[in-house]
This record gives C-alpha cells, sequence and structure tokens, in this order.
C-alpha cells in the first residue's frame, strides 16, 4: 500500500507491507536513530515522536515505532533524534549540548530515545521537577549509563532553554586517600606473627593526593559524544544494502530431543525465500564459541546446526528471505519431527548416574566425562587445608546457591554480511571480540581467514554478553548460500533462551580461623551449571577460584570445581566473569562466620583481608588454566573502601 510520511519535515510518499512496521519503515528510510530493542516496547529504543496534527506543536506523543504498524502513521509527522538539530556538530538542542556536557552517554543505543522522551516533557513543562523528569524517561531503558546524568542533563537543558545561566558542569571528583591516622588492621604487610590483634595505624603523607593534571580528575566530553547524540549511524545494524536479505532462525521447543526428520521443501517453496539451511546442508565442524585466544579451550561441542537440540532455543535451521513476513511464513513453514529426550536442569543432578547424557555425540573434542555431563573437573591447591581445618580453633562451613542472570544489552545481537569487490566476506557485527570470531569463524565457513574481514563498529552495551562468537557463522552461511547480502538479529526473546548469561553456581565455603581469629584454611567447592555447551566453562570459573579465594590471605587453601552440562541456555562471560558469584559467597560467609563466632564482622575481615607486599599463592597455581605466575599485592583500597561506605 502506499503511505506518507512527514519526518523531521521531509516528506516522503512510500510503498509498505500491510503487515510492516513503523520502526522498519523508519529505518528503510535511514533514520537509523531509532533502534529496535525488542518487539514490545519494554525497551523503549523505538520511541519517536509523532502527531496527526503538526501545526498543534504541543501535539506530539511519544510512541513505540516497533510496536506501530506503518500504515498507522499514514498521513503522520514524525521526529526522530535526527530532526532535533541541524546536520553539523555545532548545531545541537540544549537536550543534546546537556548530554554531552554530563557525559549522559555510555553505549549510547537509548539516546536518542531518551533525548525525544525528554522533548516531550520540556515542550509542554519548561520548569519540571526531578520526579517529572525520571518519570518521563522511566519508558527508555538504560543498561549502561543509569539515569543519574541523564536526569542531571535534562533538568540543565530545561535551564537553558529558559535563558538561565548553568554554572560549569563539575563532577564530583573521589580524592585520593587523605593523609593522616589510619588503621592497618595488624601491621602495615598484614604478617605481624606477634600475635597482636589489635588495630594497629599508620600515618600516610600529604604527598599520596595526585598531581594537578589538566585532564585527570576534570569533567571531559566523551570523543564520540556527538554522533550519539544526533543519532548518527554507528551501530552494526546502521546501514542498507542494496538486495540485502532477512534471516531469521528456527529454534528448538524442546530442552533435549534429537531431530529425527526435517522437511524444508514447503519454506523453500515460499516466493521470496531465498535460502533454508539445517544440519544436512552445511559441513559439521567442531568447535567452542567462547571469545577467547588461540587456541580455544576445550571441549569443542558445538557446531553450526545439529541433529540433537539441547535447550529449548537451540538451533534447528536458518532462513533467508527478502522481508521480515515472509521470513516468519517461512520458519512456520519447516517441519520438524523430534524424538524427545528426558532433560536434566539441575547441574547436582545432572552429574548422577543415569542422567541424561546432553553430549552423546561421538566426535565432541575434550569433554572431561561426557556420560556423566562433566565438562571439566578443576583442582587448585595451596598448603595442607585438611590438616589446618583440624587444628583450628573454630570451622565454619556454609552453601549459596547464585542464579542465571542475563547481560541484557539493549542492542540485541546483530550481523550483517556480504561479499565485497575484492571477493572477500565481510562480517559486519554487534561483537566485543572481532579478531576472535574471523579466526573462529573461518573453518566453520570453509574460507581462509584471509578472505574474511569481520567489521565491529560501535556495539549497544555488551557486558561480556558479545564475548561469544553467536550467530555470525549463521548469517555468514546464508550470505555463502545466496549470495546476497544478508541482516541476522535476535529478537528479544532469542536473546533470553539463545545467546548467553551469567553462570549459575553451587558454591560450598568451609574455613577455619586459630585462637587469634586468623584464617588458616579455606576450601571452597563449586558446582558450575554450563548449560548446554561448554564454551566459557572453565575460565570463568576459574576466575571464581581465584577471585573467591584471594580477598582473605591464607596460607591454605583448596578450590574444587565441576563444571556440569544441563539442558539450560548456555551461560558465557558476564561482567566480573565468575567473581560476582564468587565474591558473594565468600562475603557471606565471612560475615555468618564472625556473627558465628561473636566478633564484629569488619573488624575480622580488616583482620583477615589480603595486605600490601603478600602474594596470592593461588595465582601461581591457577593461572587461567595456562601458565601461573607470581602475583604480589602492590596496592590494597579496602581500607579506603571501608571508611567511605
Ligand atoms: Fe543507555 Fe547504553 S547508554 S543503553
Amino acid at each position: 500500500m502506499e503511505m506518507t510520511l512527514t519526518v523531521n519535515g521531509t516528506q516522503h510518499t512510500l510503498q509498505v507491507h500491510p503487515g510492516e512496521l513503523l520502526r522498519t519503515v523508519l529505518r528503510r528510510l535511514h533514520y537509523f536513530s531509532v533502534k529496535h530493542g525488542d518487539e514490545t516496547g519494554d525497551t523503549g529504543a523505538d520511541a519517536v515522536l509523532l502527531t496527526y496534527e503538526p501545526d498543534q506543536p504541543n501535539s506530539y506523543r511519544l510512541v513505540n515505532s516497533g510496536v506501530m504498524l506503518a500504515a498507522q502513521a499514514d498521513g503522520a509527522a514524525i521526529v526522530t533524534a535526527e530532526g532535533l538539530s541541524g546536520p553539523r556538530d555545532t548545531e545541537m538542542h540544549p537536550l543534546q549540548e546537556q548530554f554531552v556536557a554530563c557525559g549522559a552517554i555510555q553505549c549510547g543505543y537509548c539516546t536518542p530515545a531518551q533525548l525525544l522522551a525528554a522533548k516531550k516533557l520540556l515542550d509542554v513543562n519548561p520548569a519540571p521537577t526531578e520526579a517529572e523528569v525520571r518519570d518521563a524517561i522511566a519508558g527508555v531503558v538504560c543498561r549502561c549509563t543509569g539515569y543519574l546524568k541523564p536526569v542531571e542533563a535534562i533538568l540543565r537543558a530545561a535551564a537553558q532553554m529558559r535563558g538561565e545561566e548553568n554554572p560549569p558542569y563539575a563532577v564530583d571528583i573521589v580524592d585520593a586517600i587523605e593523609a593522616g591516622e589510619w588503621p592497618t588492621g595488624g601491621g602495615d604487610r598484614g604478617d605481624d606473627d606477634d600475635g597482636d590483634t589489635q588495630t594497629k595505624t599508620k600515618t600516610l603523607p600529604a604527598t599520596l593526593a595526585p598531581p594537578q593534571t589538566s585532564v585527570v580528575n576534570k569533567s571531559e566530553p566523551k570523543v564520540d559524544a556527538n554522533k550519539l547524540v544526533k543519532g548518527r549511524a554507528v551501530f552494526a545494524d546502521d546501514m542498507e544494502m542494496p538486495g540485502m536479505l532477512v534471516g531469521g532462525l528456527l529454534t528448538s521447543p524442546h530442552a533435549h530431543a534429537r531431530i529425527k526428520r526435517i522437511d524444508t521443501t514447503r519454506a523453500k517453496a515460499l516466493p521470496g525465500v531465498h535460502a533454508v539451511l539445517t544440519h544436512e546442508d552445511v559441513p559439521r565442524v567442531l568447535y567452542a564459541s567462547g571469545g577467547q585466544s588461540f587456541p580455544n579451550p576445550p571441549p569443542y561441542d558445538q557446531v553450526s546446526l545439529d541433529n540433537k537440540v539441547r535447550h529449548v532455543g537451540d538451533r534447528v535451521a536458518i532462513v533467508a528471505a527478502e522481508t521480515p513476513e515472509i521470513l516468519q511464513r517461512a520458519l512456520e513453514l519447516i517441519e520438524v519431527d523430534y524424538e524427545v529426550l528426558p532433560a536434566v536442569f539441575d547441574p547436582v543432578e545432572a552429574m548422577q548416574e543415569g542422567a541424561p547424557v546432553i553430549h552423546d555425540e561421538p566426535d565432541a573434542v575434550k569433554i572431561h566425562d561426557a556420560a556423566h555431563n562433566l565438562v571439566h573437573h578443576l583442582v587448585v591447591n595451596h598448603g595442607n587445608v585438611e590438616a589446618a581445618l583440624a587444628e583450628a580453633a573454630f570451622v565454619y562451613t556454609s552453601e549459596y546457591r547464585v542464579q542465571q542472570v542475563q547481560q541484557v544489552s539493549i542492542e540485541p545481537h546483530v550481523v550483517l554480511s556480504w561479499w565485497d569487490e575484492d571477493d572477500r566476506l565481510v562480517i559486519r557485527t554487534s561483537t566485543q571480540v572481532p579478531f576472535h570470531v574471523r579466526r573462529m569463524v573461518a573453518p566453520l565457513l570453509g574460507l581462509p581467514s584471509r578472505r574474511i574481514r569481520v567489521v565491529k563498529p560501535r556495539i549497544g552495551g555488551g557486558f561480556g554478553g558479545k564475548q561469544e562468537m553467536l550467530i555470525e557463522d549463521l548469517c555468514a552461511h546464508l550470505t555463502l548460500a545466496t549470495g546476497r547480502p544478508v541482516r541476522f538479529e535476535y529478537t528479544r526473546e532469542q536473546e533470553f533462551i539463545a545467546s548467553r548469561s551469567r553462570h549459575p553456581q553451587v558454591l560450598r565455603y568451609r574455613s577455619g580461623v586459630d585462637k587469634d581469629g586468623k584464617l588458616v584454611a579455606m576450601d571452597l567447592q563449586v558446582i558450575a551449571d554450563a548449560g548446554a555447551f561448554g564454551t566459557h566453562g572453565l575460565t570463568v570459573q576459574m576466575v571464581t577460584g581465584f577471585r573467591g579465594l584471594s580477598t582473605y590471605w591464607l596460607p591454605n587453601a583448596h578450590f574444587d570445581c565441576l563444571v556440569v552440562y544441563t539442558n539450560k541456555p548456555t551461560p558465557g562471560a558476564f561482567r566480573g566473569y565468575g567473581a560476582p558469584q564468587a565474591l558473594f559467597g565468600l562475603e557471606q560467609h565471612i560475615e555468618e562466620m564472625a556473627l558465628a563466632m561473636g566478633v564484629d564482622p569488619l573488624e575480622f575481615k580488616r583482620r583477615n583481608w589480603v595486605k600490601v607486599g603478600q602474594n596470592l599463592p593461588l595465582a601461581e597455581a591457577m593461572g587461567e588454566g595456562r601458565e601461573g605466575f607470581a602475583q604480589l599485592v602492590k596496592s590494597n583500597g579496602l581500607e579506603e573502601c571501608v571508611r567511605r561506605w
């Protein structure tokens, strides 16, 4: 159907599909500031200002263009972030100026929608309260910056628009340690063996204050802030190519099943479908998807498309079609007969005798004990924990469980691939690890890496979730099959079921102290849930072991970790990389232990935390699965941290 839209003052007459979304049409017109965050409007990244009465300046409403049909906007006038000011950097709306001045932007993916929400508010309320500002932008979710600085920026923009003068923007600088007396918890190096557990002090000189510089401790505008507030095309998906197809994934509805028969005949026959690929169409090349240095730590337990599914959301088939609507219909037309298998979701149950075997394929490489779903068994030891615990004055044991958590970057995973003028395959992707992607995807595609060029533009939040070779192979397989450029993007639901997350763990701590309240030994046993594939299973747990046994100085320490397959979506890298799980358990354990002894938890911690000059024996023993190295503690901000708290 034909429709008319006026966007930022420019009238467009265009043909749209009756089911086409307004967001799709705006992006087709190259208003790339209008983002895809989800299919339900929950993130608000797709917000635009829209009115059917452009003569009434205050009639604009903030709408989610991703849940509105383009046809519904026929005759409407729309404002996007590109329309807030002129194209030059020197032309800025006060909101854009203040977002830059306040540093209210990190990845910038949510910024265009936040600016529009703020504009709507200031158009009708030139002097909003902080609560009104917070309410106005509440529908636009930010995963990186938070809301403090955007709220500050909007209040300052409001003042500027009222003709008031804002003071120069100043950040709250955290000063260096103050000079004077500081407790050190029993000796500067924590190595006093005189039995004196009284808190000691040392005098810190004023020279610890940092030297004055022109940049450090000053508020500096972010170097790439201007392009972000102006909504310029900077993210992986912010481009259109002639003839570009839409790629998509058919996911498993079962947690554990074998594909007995898969029939793509009807899907392939649908006009506008250019490729339908299953495990019968792509080479079976084993790999590990974690974005890690060569050689990737084993196991190699994944292939691009398999004849078995191991979690709800696992890969079944991929399609390239001319439009999202045709793609959706084609995915529905793929017929799959599954032999549904028993599934297991708890790692403790998964390693028991008789539990369903998740990786029974004969060609998987270096799974520790596939018959018991054990990806790895890690053991690291320093000293003699059992002997020390036997002689300890007090021993305390506790167990914790931490849950699976998703990174939820507002930009979903998205990949574009095409053949360039030199017959190289270009993969433009929202990744944190472009060089790893190139090396890892090459054997899956049967291409030498010199014929692959991976482009990593700005990403809309990663948090470790994009430290993986996730869908680059799928998009590239479709370009290989069709010869056409392909865009392949996850839905928000797929982000949860077919992406990566934080490893759930069971952590059991057992510690002993001597009569003076000093830790003599700690044992940490971890059962880590790796979900369906090994990927970052080894390295994340090594960080758990290291961080979980290094805040407090331990003459004897032992780490034992079982990494276990389950029929759940696969965890991977996530901010902290195994440390948050361990530190939650450790701090909880230490506080409970202190209280059980009738000791002030803070004093107990201060007495035992690692001091400057001490070594970290577990670092040498572990080395993240590779060669270890000695580490000496040269600084420690714990005392300062506790003081400020
Ligand atoms: Fe808001 Fe990244 S800056 S989502």
